[in-house]
């Protein structure tokens, strides 16, 4: 199953006139990416499901060199959430087997520019297989210091919000704080996010405007982007002109110009 997709995915891609981006004067330290349409984009060309969350891979590789070349100093991509284990048990295994061919393709890459792996979500309920690449992907980048780029595996907004709740009562009931010490700083500090810069832009492919439990917390004072383009064929030329739409965003956090 695994290497069956192998031929499709956008290879032309890698060979298309590379466009020179002015630096970027204004970006986001940290974007979130719900990263849809990838059986959309199957759909379109009579693939099967599959080929098109391979192409999503290639189009996740592509988006984390852009990023990396943008100097953005975080991203967080939606890979898997906490609701896709309502997929197709074959659909779920080929997602699973995923974070293997990604990193035994591009973990020389990532190290090499100083790319810092995280994951966030629950990794425990993750196939032993898929573990294993969480531990030798962590390990292998854990002394770099440049982008980090985190997986939201098994990942869903309001369970984080709830482990963080839970975290919290525990520590209340062991006497080690009291309830009314709870402050917003210290209730991020339970989040899968914590010591990642703030999200300030989320991007989501596909035409859906919502964001499905991804970074609920996190994402209330980001700006949120939206676009038809299906994941796959989501570009670094796209990434720059969004990027250029948020250093056009006039940014108030509640308060007036
Ligand atoms: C949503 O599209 C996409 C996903 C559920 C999977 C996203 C995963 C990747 C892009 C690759 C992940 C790779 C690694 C290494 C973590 P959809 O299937 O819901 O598309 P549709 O809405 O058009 O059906």
């Amino acid at each position: 199953m695994l290497g069956l997709f192998k031929g499709f995915g956008r290879g032309q891609r890698a060979s298309a006139p590379t466009v020179e981006h002015p630096p970027l004067q204004v970006k986001p330290r940290h974007i979130g990416i719900i990263m849809d349409g990838n059986g959309r984009w199957a759909r379109k060309r009579a693939l099967p499901r599959m080929a098109g969350h391979h192409a999503g891979m290639i189009s996740m590789r592509e988006t984390i060199r852009a990023c990396d070349d943008f100097g953005i100093e975080c991203v967080t991509l939606y890979a898997f959430s906490t609701e896709n284990w309502k997929r197709p048990v074959s659909e779920v295994e080929y997602l699973m087997r995923l974070p293997e061919q990604f990193f035994r393709s591009e973990i020389d890459e990532l190290v090499s520019r100083g790319v810092r792996v995280r994951f966030m979500g629950d990794t425990s309920r993750l196939p032993p297989y898929t573990q294993e690449t969480v531990r030798n992907s962590l390990e292998r980048t854990a002394q770099n210091t440049g982008m980090t780029v985190n997986f939201a595996l098994n990942y869903g907004g309001r369970s984080e919000l709830m482990h963080a709740m839970s975290q919290f009562a525990q520590e209340v009931a062991a006497g080690r704080t009291c309830a009314d010490e709870l402050t917003e700083e210290r209730f991020e500090s339970y989040l899968d996010t914590a010591g990642l810069p703030p999200l300030d832009f989320v991007i989501r492919t596909s035409g859906e405007i919502r964001l499905s439990n991804f970074l609920i917390w996190q994402s209330a004072y980001a700006e949120l982007w939206f676009t038809d383009t299906l994941w796959p064929d989501f570009s670094k030329e796209e990434l720059y002109q969004a990027i250029l739409e948020f250093g056009r965003r006039k940014r108030r956090f509640g308060d007036v110009e």
